[in-house]
């Protein structure tokens, strides 16, 4: 092995430059080039690619976003992209590629995989969503940035007696509301795993009202949906290369309907990319950092096809495939936590 090429790819999270900056520094005790490919798969399709050397990588590791850059770009999604892939991978004489990515990214991997492209993948998003590691990275971060929304919100709902609806990221999971809300004291939260009654909310908050406590702090992520409507609420109809619509609208969807119910005041606040950018925590550049590390072990092993995944505290190599076929999603057993302090 002498030529390795990097690549980030989907949305950008806190941690992704602590993890280029380990497969660099750990490449280079193998004598192996780490080549950056710019902006995920497309940089594969056009040829686009730099070398990262030590000085590259010096400085980057509390910085967020990704000095390669990232796009949501599917190679599948056309037959001719695969090709550009497969004769750039031989033209830039590239021995394997770590692959830096959530499950879209990975699932590319994966197919790549199967064409015999030798790859690893590394587990990054700020959702939490992929199966097989208890964490990825990007995630601690974002859950600290919202949680310290949550208590900057409380001074403010309290003052004004109002109810100030959160909506936060995490597509299809509530990673993020669930451990941002019980970390920052919610009165509610409402995530896409568990379908929620509007009646029920405000009976909710009612309750606190009755018992003096006259603000609540209900956060929702961004994929979560009333009961009673089958469907999303989404920013626009447009879809992205890999079929996933842009999420957004449930936080004043929900303030509306407490307003209709209630004579109560309420706000939303909607964090949005706040929670995808500046520098990651500890935690999050420490276990980018594992990851990078064990991503060039397992080249070195030749255990391509495989996913660096934390499991307990220990990083294990899994399929690419278990990791990128169903997402994971928040446990029941969680969730019943937070619903302990639900209206209370
Ligand atoms: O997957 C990370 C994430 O931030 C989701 O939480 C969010 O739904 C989505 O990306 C936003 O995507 P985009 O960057 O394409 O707007």
């Amino acid at each position: 092995m002498k030529k390795i090429g990097v690549l980030t790819g989907g949305g950008d999270c806190p941690g992704l430059n602590a993890a280029i900056r380990a497969v660099v520094r750990k490449a280079m005790q193998y004598d192996w080039d780490i080549i950056g490919i710019k902006n995920g798969w497309k940089g594969l399709i056009n040829g686009e690619m730099e070398l990262l050397t030590d000085y590259s990588v010096s400085g980057i590791l509390p910085k967020g976003g990704t000095i390669i850059g990232s796009s949501r770009t599917n190679p599948f999604k056309n037959e001719e992209d695969v090709k550009k892939i497969l004769e750039n991978i031989k033209r830039f004489k590239l021995d394997a590629i770590v692959a830096i990515g959530g499950d879209d990214t990975l699932g590319v991997a994966a197919k790549l995989h199967k064409l015999d492209v030798p790859v690893v993948g590394v587990p990054k998003t700020i959702d939490n969503d992929l199966s097989g590691t208890d964490y990825t990275f990007g995630f601690d971060t974002a859950v600290s940035i919202v949680t310290q929304a949550i208590d900057r919100l409380h001074t403010t709902a309290e003052s004004h007696h109002r109810v100030i609806v959160v909506e936060v990221m995490g597509r299809h999971a509530g990673w993020i509301a669930t451990m941002a809300g019980i970390a920052g004291g919610a009165d509610e939260i409402l995530i896409p795993e568990e379908p929620f009654d509007v009646e029920e909310v405000c009976r909710n908050v009612e309750q606190r009202y009755r018992r003096g406590k006259n603000f609540s702090i209900i956060c929702v992520a961004e994929g979560a949906r009333p009961k009673e409507s089958d469907s999303l609420i989404t920013k626009t109809d447009k879809k992205d290369e890999f079929g996933h619509v842009q999420l957004g609208g449930i936080g004043h969807y929900l303030a509306k309907e407490i307003e209709k119910r209630m004579d109560v005041e309420t706000r939303v606040t909607v964090l949005g990319y706040v929670q995808r950018g500046g520098t990651p925590t500890a935690h999050d550049r420490v276990l980018a950092t594992r990851f990078g590390i064990a991503a060039v072990e397992t080249l070195k092993k030749g255990d391509f096809g495989k996913m660096v995944a934390l499991q307990g505290n220990k990083i294990v190599p899994i399929e690419l495939e278990q990791a990128t076929n169903t997402s994971k999603t928040v446990d029941k057993e969680l969730y019943d936590i937070a619903k302990v302090f639900f209206g209370r």
